[in-house]
């Protein structure tokens, strides 16, 4: 099946995950304060800070048309309201870069990570981040906007209420409790209450903030040019055992559809989805026995990422961008077919008239899975921790090709 001219081919990544050396960012601290719970710090990551001219150009001779990254916060903005204007230069080259080899920039402006004193302040559970956020993406907006294609605010704003629905995380008091996030607090000299970071912030009160932050962002970046603008939402493709309907429409009600609806103001929504939830009453189910896991400890179901879309479009009503699928696995093959059953869901949709606009193998590199560090490899090009060479995997050029021939 062809696909629609100009369909977005790319692969993402994020700031934190590739850069290297984020100093200022509250993921560095947390990777290194007493019980941390990161497996291992994340150095110099892919050093791809230095190392993006050399990505892009791979990126592109694979025949990827488009990359999504990220800008980093911590970097731009690295102590209350001194903006850095040698770091919004080192994007301005990246974005540049990007043109120069007619991949199309897809920028996020938020991914996971926030400058220390951001979270010092109370993070995403103080209402006065929104304004913050809002006021960084101006500046960002005003010096690099001329270059932006697509920019999504916020990385998966839904991201610890999926977490703690599907027990990955703890419940809000055990995160206020917690052993690393007094050590944070202590290093910032605040109270311990006063510390959040967005992947662990107490859910009832961040939730309200994420959305008025994304906004207030996706105000000042349509004003300043006219690029497109939209969020990105982590969805999990919730599926009910018999007699569990209701449990499992309450759950998508509260972790999807709040966020699904917000998108209705915006010119896309990222869909990002990696696996299916089984629910039965009582909440969450393990996957069925005789079951495949990836190397995240999840189930590998290809198939969720064409309900994700369904379900996507039927609430948010606007286009839809894969802004990332993958899966962590050192059996390449494995991912190649992965993502080609991925790809015919894909098709499937376009075929019903959704309107599908770009699918992002999520990851460009083999890179920092926060919590779970170097070991999950998810990446199409393989990243050599001592030399940091690169070295292609055949899924790269096996999906760089079906993005040339914009068919599959
Ligand atoms: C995040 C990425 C992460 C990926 C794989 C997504 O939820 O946006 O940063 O690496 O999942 O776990």
């Amino acid at each position: 099946m062809k696909f629609p001219r100009g369909f977005l081919w790319g692969a993402a990544t994020a700031a934190h995950q590739v850069e290297g050396g984020n100093i200022n960012s509250d993921a560095w601290l947390l990777e290194h304060v007493d019980g941390t719970v990161y497996a291992e710090p994340s150095g110099d990551a892919c050093d791809h800070y230095h190392r993006y001219p050399e990505d892009i150009a791979l990126l592109a001779s694979l025949g990827f048309n488009a990359y999504r990254f990220s800008i980093e916060w911590a970097r731009v903005e690295p102590e209350e309201g001194e903006f850095s204007l040698a770091q919004l230069e080192h994007y301005r080259r990246m974005l540049a870069a990007c043109h120069e080899h007619t991949i199309k920039p897809v920028v996020t402006l938020h991914h996971f990570t926030s400058p220390r004193w951001v979270a010092a302040r109370g993070g995403w559970e103080s209402a006065e981040t929104a304004r913050l956020f809002a006021r960084y993406c101006e500046h960002v907006a005003e010096y690099l906007g001329d270059l932006f294609a697509i920019v999504c605010t916020i990385n998966e704003l839904n991201l610890g209420i999926v977490l703690q629905q599907s027990g990955f995380l703890h419940s809000d008091d055990a995160i206020v409790g917690s052993r690393w996030r007094r050590a944070a607090a202590r290093v910032m000299a605040v109270e311990p209450e006063m510390f959040s970071s967005f992947p662990f912030c107490v859910r009832a009160r961040s939730r309200d903030v994420l959305l008025e932050a994304h906004r207030r962002a996706a105000q000042a970046l349509r004003s300043a040019n006219n690029c497109a603008v939209g969020m990105t939402v982590a969805m999990l493709d919730l599926q009910a055992v018999p007699g569990a309907e209701d449990v499992r429409d309450r759950a998508a009600a509260e972790s999807q559809d709040i966020f699904l609806q917000a998108a209705r103001a915006d010119d896309f929504i990222g869909v990002q989805c990696y696996t299916r939830q089984r629910i039965g009453v009582g909440g969450p189910l393990p996957p069925e026995p005789g079951a495949e896991y990836t190397q995240m400890g999840y189930e590998l179901w290809p198939d969720a990422v064409e309900a994700a879309i369904r379900r996507a479009s039927a609430v948010a009503r606007v286009p839809i961008i894969v802004t990332e699928s993958g899966i962590a696995t050192d059996d390449d093959p494995r991912r190649i077919d992965y993502v080609q059953r991925v790809l015919s869901g894909v098709a499937q949709c376009l075929r019903d008239g959704i309107d599908v606009r770009g699918y992002f193998y999520w990851s460009l590199l083999d890179n920092f899975e926060w919590l779970f560090g170097y070991g999950p490899k998810f990446g199409l090009i393989e990243v050599d921790r001592q030399t940091q060479r690169r070295k292609l995997k055949m899924s790269a050029e096996w999906l760089g090709r079906t993005g040339r021939n914009n068919e599959i």
